[in-house]
């Protein structure tokens, strides 16, 4: 008999390779007197996110948002087994983070795990004190607190999750997402937040044993199982809509390894945002790969009734033995036959900073065997470094050369600092817009121009936590403008 589907085999990849609706006006009869007073801007009611829960603002202070997390151990039900994971307030994944740019931001953070854990807030430009990086922040202890305070400095869709033992932490559910929305949004009939996620299970249900094996130390961490905001392929996630709705999704893969690839049936969609919040320019594609940290941000439109699906791509084996790639639903939404006509949306992100470049200098990859761990990754030949591979002044604009000399894939990425892509490598087009993470496919050179304006010292790290974990870490500085 088959396995309850979706569960896809073991192991499926060796090659890892509002304004509300508004109905269509009706025109205003001809005698329709002139407005005489003017009325003052209302602010618009906030747009509503579905897929997560949001932390409750505790204070009353317009300008801070101060919320309270909680790392802690829970039972979780995934695909009807109980599964000892790890929590932020007891959620899986943690509750949505929602502030306003410019907002002050304050974390009351516990550690109720059995061990030590930071918190970072990916992608966001703060200080490196609050960065939760373990190489500046020492670990909150088990039973320990820590206060995390910092401006949000940029719109955009962003996620937090732990810096320590980050391929067993993370993978076991400490993750959570956030949004720093613009001055203005744009106003769609409403958002949904959707974290991905790929995780390795054993039969009985448990998280199966960490890097034990050469195919995890090398590739990754590649699951059994796909994961949308805790679900198993987002059951239990389902969502009925109107035809004619227009809605952002803002997706984050937060996998250990896996590059997702995903496409959308029965609705039209176009990308409006990534790494860095709102592009210039939105576009189209049918299929969007997302590699692991990366954010993009849709606007979905229901243009007729009937099944949507959000699936994604994986590789696995057929019953003859042969690597095919087969779609599996992640999100489904009912567009129901009830039409409304949303109001076109309007977006637009700030212009790319227009830099000359400064500099350019090479950071190569490569990995050695290593008698205890089996492999070790490097940067520029080094594991693990705590020296700089660079130092920079701040307000540079440097061309990173990231030179992959061997065949695994590696989603690089840079703390504290925005950069766009200027070559994806292998000929493939260049996403467009601000990034915190690119996709280093194997052999393969990638460009990308950083943008050095944030001070501090800033990890540097591939973003497969196993390679992380293995050595593939390291850290920049920029120094601070006397
Ligand atoms: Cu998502 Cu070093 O982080
Ligand atoms: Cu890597």
């Amino acid at each position: 008999m088959l396995k309850r589907l979706p569960v896809i085999l073991v192991p499926f990849t060796l090659l890892a390779c509002g304004q509300v609706e508004t109905e269509v006006p009706s025109p205003p009869p001809v005698s329709a007197p002139e407005p005489t007073v003017e009325v003052a801007d209302q602010p618009p009611p906030p747009l509503e996110v579905r897929g997560v829960t949001t932390l409750v603002d505790e204070s009353p202070e317009p300008d801070v948002v101060e919320v309270s997390l909680t790392a802690g151990v829970t039972q979780v039900t995934i695909d009807g087994k109980v599964v000892e994971a790890y929590t932020y307030n007891g959620q899986f994944p943690g509750p949505l983070l929602e502030a306003r740019q410019g907002q002050r931001i304050i974390v009351h953070f516990t550690n109720a795990l059995p061990e030590p854990t930071t918190i970072h807030w990916h992608g966001l430009r703060i200080p490196a004190e609050m960065d939760g990086s373990p190489r500046i922040q020492s670990p909150v202890k088990p039973g320990e607190t820590f206060t995390y305070d910092f401006v949000a400095p940029d719109a955009g869709s962003f996620w937090y999750h732990p810096h320590v033992r980050t391929n067993e932490q993370i993978e076991k559910g400490l993750y959570g997402p956030m949004i720093i929305r613009e001055p203005q949004d744009p106003r769609v009939t409403r958002e949904r937040f959707l974290l991905l996620d790929d995780v390795l299970l054993t039969s009985g249900g448990d998280f199966a044993p960490f890097l034990q094996s050469n195919m995890e130390a090398m590739h990754g961490r590649l699951g059994n199982t796909l994961l949308t905001n805790g679900l198993v392929n987002g059951q239990g996630l389902e969502d009925v809509v109107r035809s004619g709705e227009r809605e952002r999704w803002r997706i984050v893969n937060t996998s250990n390894a896996r590059t997702m690839v995903l496409t959308l049936e029965g609705a039209e969609f176009q990308v409006v945002g990534t790494d860095g919040g709102l592009l210039p320019q939105p576009y189209s594609t049918e299929r969007l790969e997302i590699a692991v940290g990366q954010r993009y941000d849709l606007e979905v439109i229901y243009f007729a009734p009937g099944e949507v699906k959000l699936q994604s791509w994986v590789l696995t084996r057929n019953s003859s033995g042969d690597v095919v790639e087969v779609p599996v639903t992640v999100f489904t939404v009912e567009a129901a036959a009830e039409v409304v006509n949303a109001a076109p949306v309007e977006w637009k992100g700030a212009p790319l900073p227009d830099r000359a470049e400064d500099e350019t200098v090479t950071i190569t990859i490569d990995a050695v065997n290593d008698p205890q761990l089996g492999i070790m990754w490097r940067l520029n030949g080094e594991a693990h470094s705590h020296t700089p591979l660079f130092t920079f002044p701040e307000g540079r604009t440097v061309r990173l050369r990231l030179s992959n000399t061997l065949g695994p894939e590696h989603p690089f990425h840079l703390h504290g600092q925005f950069f766009r892509i200027a070559d994806a490598g292998g000929g493939r087009a260049s996403p467009p817009g601000l990034k915190d993470t690119v996709l280093v496919p194997g052999f393969t050179d990638v460009e990308i121009v950083a943008y050095m304006d944030n001070p501090g010292r800033w990890m540097a790290h591939c973003h497969i936590l196993e390679h992380a974990e293995l050595g593939m870490m390291s850290e920049l500085v920029v120094e601070p403008k006397q």
